[in-house]
């Protein structure tokens, strides 16, 4: 059985930055409130026009982690693209990356794991290299949010929280001797939640004649809709079990974490967790604060700016966590 590493890490954000000053024009909101409640101060949009879409940033940050790997994109052997808010309904975000990076038909996989995406999508790359089948695989998470919020007071609760942007890992197969490798993912659904976290049209249950012949104000399918609170409360659950669960199986304690990266959800579901595990400030990496939550994309941007910033050194211990809409949760414990 082979491990595999993470060789490096990029993203792109657009360059559109949209403060909460901004949103305070379009809705009834406050900068205090959105700080007070989730911590972000400002958040990338895409701006119409700018040809980003979700696959061309997604392409734009794995480009940025081939360059900082020294490889070439000819090198790859499979894609793994996290979405949430794809291009196209179908085909998937994946043939599209595949499409602008290499002309060599090699396998693009799209997972539907919502603020789960990433870790998810690292999973089954762990298991594509470890068995031998790949060598060299490319995972991303990328979002477009702002082409599908509702940008009035009627969607306030759930628009100032989401942000655009794109995150990606180059992994690969561990060479002999070397300790920096997945030494565990952890992955979890419990669908009797869906509803709580949803965007449910047009889907096959409820498709577009059928939405513009209701058109209905009150309940609006094709906007996102989230529980709030219900969503806090599950996600500091899950969190902490996901953590617990892979430091346990690696026989791992909380004072060994030397780096945890949360999925950013929420400037206070981090806090939360990172109370409850008594970790310091250095020992956890949060960038809601610019970007807001970015869903699929929101770990490998802090991955790489915590790179950039000089956090992880080698054989340092890393803890990823997500939680998000299915409800879906999952860890990966890492030796830098
Ligand atoms: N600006 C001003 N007021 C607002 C806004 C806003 N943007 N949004 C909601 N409000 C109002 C509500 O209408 C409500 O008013 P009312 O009391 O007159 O009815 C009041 O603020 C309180 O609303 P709540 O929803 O109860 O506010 P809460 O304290 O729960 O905060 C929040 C809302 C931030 C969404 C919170 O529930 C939360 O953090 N939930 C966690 C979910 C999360 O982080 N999701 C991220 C995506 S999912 C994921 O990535 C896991």
């Amino acid at each position: 059985m082979y491990a595999s590493k993470i060789v490096s890490v990029g993203y792109y954000v657009p360059e559109n930055v949209v403060t909460n000053k901004d949103l305070e024009k379009l809705m009834d909101t406050s900068d205090a409130w959105i700080i007070e409640r989730t911590g972000i101060q400002e958040r990338r949009h895409i701006k119409p026009g700018d040809g980003n879409t979700t696959s061309v940033m997604g392409v734009k940050a794995a480009k940025n982690a081939l360059e900082k790997a020294g490889m070439d994109a000819d090198e790859i052997d499979l894609i793994v693209f996290a979405t949430l808010s794809p291009t196209l309904y179908f085909p998937g975000g994946g043939v599209e990356v595949q499409e602008m990076l290499t002309k060599r038909t090699i396998p693009a996989l799209d997972i539907r794991n919502q603020c789960s995406g990433f870790v998810y999508g690292l999973s089954v790359a762990d298991q594509f290299i470890k068995t031998g089948m790949y060598k060299n695989v490319l995972v991303i998470g990328s979002e477009n949010h702002s082409g599908g919020l509702d940008m009035t007071t009627r969607g306030r609760g759930v628009s100032v929280i989401f942000g655009d942007g794109a995150g990606a890992v180059v992994l690969s197969r561990a060479e002999e001797g070397d300790t920096s490798r997945i030494l565990s993912t952890h992955l979890h659904s419990q669908g009797e939640h869906k509803r709580e976290l949803i965007l449910e049209g047009p889907s096959t249950q409820r498709w577009v004649p059928e939405l513009i012949e209701e058109n209905p104000q009150e309940d609006i399918p094709y906007y996102p809709y989230m529980n709030g609170q219900y969503v806090f409360k599950h996600a500091i659950t899950r969190f902490s079990e996901v953590i617990n669960e892979g430091l346990e199986a690696n026989n791992l304690s909380v004072e060994d974490i030397n780096l945890f990266i949360p999925h950013q959800a929420n400037l206070r579901i981090s806090q939360f967790v990172q109370r409850k595990f008594r970790l310091s400030d250095e020992q956890v990496f949060n960038n809601i604060q610019k970007y807001g939550n970015t869903t699929a994309a929101s770990i490998p941007i802090a991955l790489a700016e915590a790179v950039e910033e000089d956090k992880l050194q080698r054989g340092d211990l890393l803890v990823l966590a997500a939680f998000g809409s299915g409800f879906t949760w999952g860890s990966a414990i890492i030796r830098w």
